[in-house]
């Protein structure tokens, strides 16, 4: 079974997170010092949304503000997309692309647990694939060797 909990096991827990009043140039420098795309925003223990690189790309310059003195909770996203660890991988697909998201943070009994991305998802699909493949691969050399 594939789910948010296989991707979570191989990739780990950690998740970076950031408060709505930290100002957009420090979310940036995060992100950027992390290696990752986007950041749950938190407020006290509960997820408040999330900050992208597209909400930067999006809603900084583009509307004349500065990531300076803009604070997060200016330009993040509010609906947050949430899965749990037993989530299939398929649904999660389902959800960032009928949604159109990216991050997905994983909750489990209310807390956040972990978060999984388009990326993650991609690659353990393809993982799943590989493997069902070996399995068909297996059972044909012993039927026929
Ligand atoms: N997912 C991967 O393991 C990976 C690795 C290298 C490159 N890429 C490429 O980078 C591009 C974007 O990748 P992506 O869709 O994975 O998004 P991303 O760049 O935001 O995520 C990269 C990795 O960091 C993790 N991550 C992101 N935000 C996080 C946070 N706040 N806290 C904890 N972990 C966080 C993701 O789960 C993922 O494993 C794609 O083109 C992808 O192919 C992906």
């Amino acid at each position: 079974m594939f789910n948010v909990k296989t991707i979570l096991d191989k990739k780990g827990h950690d998740v970076w997170t950031i408060s709505p009043e930290a100002k957009v140039i420090d979310a940036l420098k995060l992100m950027a010092d992390k290696g990752v795309g986007a950041l749950v925003v938190m407020y006290k223990d509960r997820v408040t949304g999330l900050f992208s690189e597209r909400d930067y790309a999006r809603k900084v310059v583009l509307h004349g503000k500065s990531s300076i003195d803009t604070p997060v909770k200016e330009i993040m996203t509010f609906r947050v997309y949430c899965v749990n660890l037993d989530t299939p991988v398929e649904e999660c697909m389902t959800l960032m692309t009928e949604k159109r998201v990216r991050h997905l943070p994983v909750v489990d009994k209310g807390k956040l647990v972990g978060l999984v991305s388009s990326g993650d998802v991609v690659k353990s699909i393809m993982s799943k694939q590989s493997n069902t493949l070996e399995s068909l691969q297996d059972y044909i050399k012993g039927k026929y060797s």
